[in-house]
């Protein structure tokens, strides 16, 4: 287990708390449709932190090339018709260049700034020229509006519970995942970063914003710096 992230609840669980069988019953969103608007038709995109394939499989269904990466063997078991790596994304060194890199989930929020550079050092190393990191962040009130819930119409409850400070600049954040017929817990870190924070970590790792894609500015398309 990474420190600072915990999990409960049926199954296996991830380093980072997550845990698989909870993965595979959440449905997707909208970010299958987000992420084909915003890369060319039929790109290779490698999908970093892919879990049990929740955007893997309808992206393939898109008819995107996906090489699914994550640390968890138990959640690659669950991914079909991808190419999967078991590996820390910090570590990734595959010697090859994708024409989109994929940093969902809100890891560049990771608590540790170093797994951080590493990240998106990794979706650096990997971008191809012409090619595009897409990267999921935070919205403005994540840490503030809490507790939160909702009510997903597939009968499930997710609800914030709390957010409580854990050391500089970091929080400890605590969800919950409410099923008729059993509940789910993650702890995790995460590090809130302003826009201007944000930018300035991709320029470390030698990126640049091309276009926030979303209206609340959680999807965003970057590239290599000019
Ligand atoms: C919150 S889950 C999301 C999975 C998937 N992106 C989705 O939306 O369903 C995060 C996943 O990233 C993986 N992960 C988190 N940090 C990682 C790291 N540093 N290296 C490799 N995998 C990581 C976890 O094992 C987990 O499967």
């Amino acid at each position: 287990m990474r420190e600072g992230y915990e999990g409960t609840g049926p199954g296996a669980i991830t380093p980072d708390g997550c845990a698989v069988e909870l993965y595979a019953r959440l449905p997707v969103g909208e970010e299958p449709d987000i992420i084909a608007a915003a890369v060319p038709a039929g790109a290779h995109i490698l999908e970093l932190g892919c879990g049990v394939g929740r955007m893997t499989h309808p992206l393939l269904e898109r008819g995107f090339t996906v090489t699914a990466v994550d640390e968890s063997a138990d959640m690659l078991a669950r991914v079909r018709g991808a190419r999967t790596i078991r590996s820390s994304i910090e570590d990734l060194d595959l010697g090859e260049k994708f024409d989109v890199v994929m940093l969902a989930s809100f890891l560049v929020h990771a608590g540790d700034e170093e797994v951080r550079r590493g990240l998106l050092r990794t979706c650096a190393r990997h971008v191809a020229d012409g090619g595009c990191v897409l990267i999921q962040r935070e919205g403005p009130n994540h840490h503030t509006d809490v507790p939160r819930e909702r009510v997903d119409p597939s009968g499930f409850t997710v609800r914030i519970a709390s957010v409580e400070p854990a050391g500089e600049g970091v929080n400890s954040v605590h969800a919950e995942y409410v099923f008729p017929d059993a509940v789910w817990t993650q702890t995790f870190l995460s590090r809130p970063l302003t826009k201007e924070q944000f930018e300035s970590a991709l320029g470390e790792a030698g990126l640049e914003v091309d276009t926030y894609l979303t209206p609340d500015g959680m999807w965003v398309r970057a590239v290599p710096s000019a």
